[in-house]
């Protein structure tokens, strides 16, 4: 393949790239937009295979490693479970670190790779170097330690060490001092040296990092991660003076980081008290966090008959899923509860909150996996202003997206989180199995509000003999 058609086909896989993202910002085009991306990255492999740069003799070797990669590919992608996609999101990221690393000793190595380079170009492609190898090595600790986290490998609660921000200031500065003794190396040998002990620097800093990050943040660092892998595969593009990967490693790195952010925004928290770690336990048992902790009222408990005839009557309903639904695994009894009412012509709507469940779309995927219709699926800020008009809102093990708190208590470790205001509907029910609170361990005062109903028990449980009591 010529130079120019190389040159046509990474910006036809760029261009594909671009769409593929457009597309999965919304669930009725995320199927095209994942096949723009399947197409964009086979046009993208075949024209680096097949390109300038790649000689006959290599060919052999990169059809034997693409076959086992697409094997292990295929074998995790059929066995992997929904619940487990982010510990397979965070194993991929490792491996992009990973990747970056090897590159980056590659290219150092390689005289062919660095021939050309005088002055300050050489410089500039030694720095790349550098800077590739660290955000690779941090990625690809940082995300096996995720993996271990999200996977239960190894405990949820944050590492905290004495003195752990000083650590991390110290692990910096050393990057910069063999930073500079890096750049000076007059020979490959003495170059080797500090690019090393960076290395393993950057490696244990990833480890320390993630390991102080509570098990209930992990899906913004697996974000944060996705973000960083990005950016590793962005140097790698420098290092092998690949643009189409600079150009695909920067979208990965922008759309990782602008996630991240959305979700940090959604929770009501900072980016850098993230990063920082400490918060977020795999406990859902209340803390006394902003006094709010104690259950602070009576409740009013319901029956799911009862429920059921308060829907039967309802000519408005939303429904308000959260993490409890995934657990239970409830969705197609929701889906059968959501057919039922319509076909009595009840207008069912579905409200979900940006960080409903433990990773972003998390309801989206279960209701579209459900079949619940895409057009009765709304965002939060879409729905909002119709509670006022809404006969029953129920809340299918949903807490913290619900809890008035977060408007009301400015006090509370939630205060400004946005949230759904299912309270303002004539009747809430909420579903849920105790008086425990959700991830951030505060108390919900909604459960003691008048108009609200607390139906106890496994949503899966209820659900099915709301169903039951609705089809009699
Ligand atoms: P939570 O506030 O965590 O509340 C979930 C509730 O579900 C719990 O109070 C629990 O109460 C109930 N539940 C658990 N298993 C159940 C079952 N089998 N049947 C019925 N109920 C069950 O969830 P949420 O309202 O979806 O809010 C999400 C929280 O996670 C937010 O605080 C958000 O900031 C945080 N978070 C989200 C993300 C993303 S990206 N989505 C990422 C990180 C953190 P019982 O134990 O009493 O049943």
């Amino acid at each position: 393949m010529s130079a120019s058609l190389a040159t046509v086909s990474y910006i036809g896989a760029t261009i594909l790239f671009i769409l593929s993202l457009g597309g999965l910002s919304n669930q009725e085009t995320a199927r095209r937009g994942n096949l723009y991306g399947m197409v964009g990255m086979a046009l993208a492999v075949l024209a680096t295979v097949f390109g300038p740069q790649v000689t006959a003799a290599g060919i052999p070797w990169i059809i034997g490693a693409v076959l086992i990669g697409a094997l292990i590919g295929l074998y995790a992608a059929r066995t992997v479970q929904m619940t487990q996609m982010p510990e397979l999101v965070a194993l991929m990221h490792s491996m992009v670190g990973m990747a970056a690393v090897l590159v980056g000793y590659a290219t150092y190595v390689d005289p062919e790779a660095t021939k050309g380079y005088e002055g300050a170009a050489h410089t500039i492609h030694a720095m790349e170097i550098y800077i590739g190898i660290f955000i690779g090595a941090v990625t690809s600790s940082g995300s096996v330690i995720a993996f271990g986290k999200l996977s239960a490998r190894i405990g949820g609660s944050p590492m905290l060490l004495p003195g752990r921000h000083w650590m991390n200031l110290a692990g910096l500065i050393a990057v910069i001092y063999f930073g500079r003794l890096f750049l000076q190396a007059e020979t490959l040998e003495a170059g080797m040296v500090p690019l090393f002990v960076m290395t393993l620097i950057a490696l244990l800093f990833g480890i320390h990092m993630v390991m102080a990050i509570g098990g209930a943040d992990m899906p913004v660092v697996v974000s944060m991660l996705n973000s960083y892998s990005g950016w590793a595969a962005a140097a790698t593009g420098f290092m092998l003076s690949n643009d189409l990967l600079i150009v695909t490693g920067a979208l990965v790195g922008s759309s990782g980081a602008i996630l991240s952010y959305i979700m940090c925004n959604a929770m009501n928290r900072s980016f850098i008290s993230v990063i920082a770690g400490g918060f977020g336990t795999t406990s859902a048992t209340p803390k006394p966090a902003g006094g709010t902790a104690e259950p602070a009222g009576e409740v009013t408990p319901i029956l799911a008959a009862e429920t059921a005839e308060l829907l039967r009557d309802a000519k408005n309903v939303i429904i308000v899923p959260g993490y409890g639904m995934a657990v239970a695994q409830a969705q197609h009894t929701v889906f059968e509860i959501t057919r039922h009412l319509r076909e009595k012509g009840v207008n069912v709507r579905f409200g979900i909150h940006p960080v409903a469940g433990r990773m972003p779309g998390h309801m989206n995927v279960l209701l579209a996996e459900a079949k619940v219709p895409y057009d009765i699926v709304f965002e939060m800020d879409e729905l909002n202003d119709d509670f006022p008009d809404t006969d029953v809102a129920m809340v299918i093990g949903a807490n913290d997206i619900v809890n008035p708190a977060a408007q009301e208590d400015p006090t509370s470790p939630i205060a400004g989180m946005p949230v759904l205001e299912v309270w303002k509907a004539r009747t809430s029910i909420v579903m849920k199995r105790s008086m425990a609170s959700g991830y951030a361990g505060v108390d919900n005062p909604l459960f003691y509000k008048d108009n609200n109903r607390m139906l106890f028990g496994d949503a899966k449980k209820m659900l099915d003999e709301i169903l039951v009591a609705l089809k009699s």
